[in-house]
């Protein structure tokens, strides 16, 4: 394996919907470096189109602000993205930012990992891509002595998390401002 390789996976064997041919999936499994930024930034503007919450030109207009967040936080070793390939193509990603947190009783590491920007090729999909890409990241976290892995769950996500162990918060929040015009709730 590479330095960067993180593990090869084989799942199920089970055909992916819409896929091509069915049968266990070979993933490759490795940390991703700034050369990635481009898949990554894809793979977020992806993700928010089929979560389908912001119209499309808000979605488009975000990928700038979000490389140049992504490559600082990245610089600053606080964003460890995960890359899925498949016979040298890419498969799927995901991201755990280190968010930093105010000290608390118990917890006073200063920074959590929150997980975000996962997402899965659709010929790939249901075939334990983003489950072997989240319990990547659960392992990298527990390696480092966190205590947690924090996210924002969409739809098609949350049976994802579940399975792994993720259970709802009573995080809340007060929208201060009217919604986008065209945005759903989210
Ligand atoms: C959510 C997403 C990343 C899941 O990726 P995936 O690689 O298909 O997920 P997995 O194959 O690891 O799924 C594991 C299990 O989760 C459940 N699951 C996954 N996607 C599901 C869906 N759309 N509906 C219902 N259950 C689902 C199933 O139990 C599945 O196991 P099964 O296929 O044996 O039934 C992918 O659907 C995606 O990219 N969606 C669009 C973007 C998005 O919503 N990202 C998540 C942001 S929080």
């Amino acid at each position: 394996m590479s330095p960067q390789e993180v593990r090869r996976v084989v799942t199920k064997g089970r055909a992916p919907r819409g896929g091509a041919a069915g049968g266990r999936r070979r993933f490759r499994l490795r940390r991703a470096s700034a050369k990635d930024l481009p898949t990554l930034v894809r793979h977020r503007r992806l993700m928010w189109a089929d979560i389908g919450s912001y119209p499309s030109a808000s979605v488009e207009a975000s990928d700038g602000p979000y490389l140049e967040w992504a490559r600082r936080m990245m610089r600053e070793r606080r964003l460890v993205a995960f890359v899925a390939t498949s016979g040298g193509e890419v498969a799927g990603s995901g991201a755990l930012w280190l968010r930093e947190e105010q000290p608390r009783p118990g917890d006073n590491a200063g920074y959590a990992p929150y997980l975000l920007s996962m997402y899965t090729e659709p010929r790939y999909r249901r075939s334990g891509l983003a489950t072997a890409i989240v319990k990547a990241a659960i392992e990298w976290s527990r390696a480092r002595g966190y205590r947690k892995v924090e996210l924002h769950a969409s739809r098609d996500g949350r049976p994802v998390y579940e399975a792994l162990g993720f259970e709802r918060t009573w995080e809340m929040r007060a929208p201060l401002a009217r919604a986008e015009p065209g945005r759903a709730a989210h």
